[in-house]
């Protein structure tokens, strides 16, 4: 069976490429999504995405992932954008899978406000990659395959 990558985008991710394109660039999030597609499809995973701006909607998409279930996944790429700093209920949610999570930040959230310097989720996941703008998401994709290949 091959790879299956879930890539979770949290509230507002929806509006990039209109929203503050000073700290969030122009990128929309269809041409993040299908930059990552095409690299997923180049390294021969299967990828989902997924965005919600509702908490509850997120928990249960990460819950879906869980293996056990019917839709197994090998890996997350996740960027619960505001709920980063306020969301137990997403940092539970992530506890729940055995695979590894790579949380993603377009801007770079501790050069920011400092309630934003504070993550929820930074010290469950795998590991965080914050500031470098869409390409984050591509290489989280890239260190996540390797990852798992090994
Ligand atoms: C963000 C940073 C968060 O602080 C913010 O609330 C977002 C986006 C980022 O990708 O830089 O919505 O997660």
């Amino acid at each position: 069976m091959g790879i299956k990558i879930t890539v979770i985008h949290g509230p507002n991710l929806n509006m990039l490429g209109k929203r503050e394109p000073d700290k969030y660039g122009t990128t929309s999030l269809d041409a993040i999504n299908q930059m990552l597609a095409s690299a997923a499809q180049e390294k021969g995973v299967e990828l989902e995405t997924f965005q919600s701006n509702i908490e509850g909607e997120i928990v249960g998409r990460i819950q879906v992932a869980v293996r056990s279930t019917t839709d197994v996944c090998d890996g997350m790429i996740i960027n619960p954008a505001a709920y980063t700093h306020t969301s137990i209920a997403i940092r539970d949610a992530l506890l729940l899978l055995d695979c590894p999570i790579i949380e993603v930040h377009i801007s770079n959230i501790f050069k920011r406000e400092p309630f934003r310097h504070r993550s929820m989720t930074a010290d469950i996941a795998t590991g965080q990659i914050s500031g470098l703008g869409a390409y984050g998401y591509i290489l989280a994709l890239d260190a996540l395959v390797r990852m798992i290949e090994k």
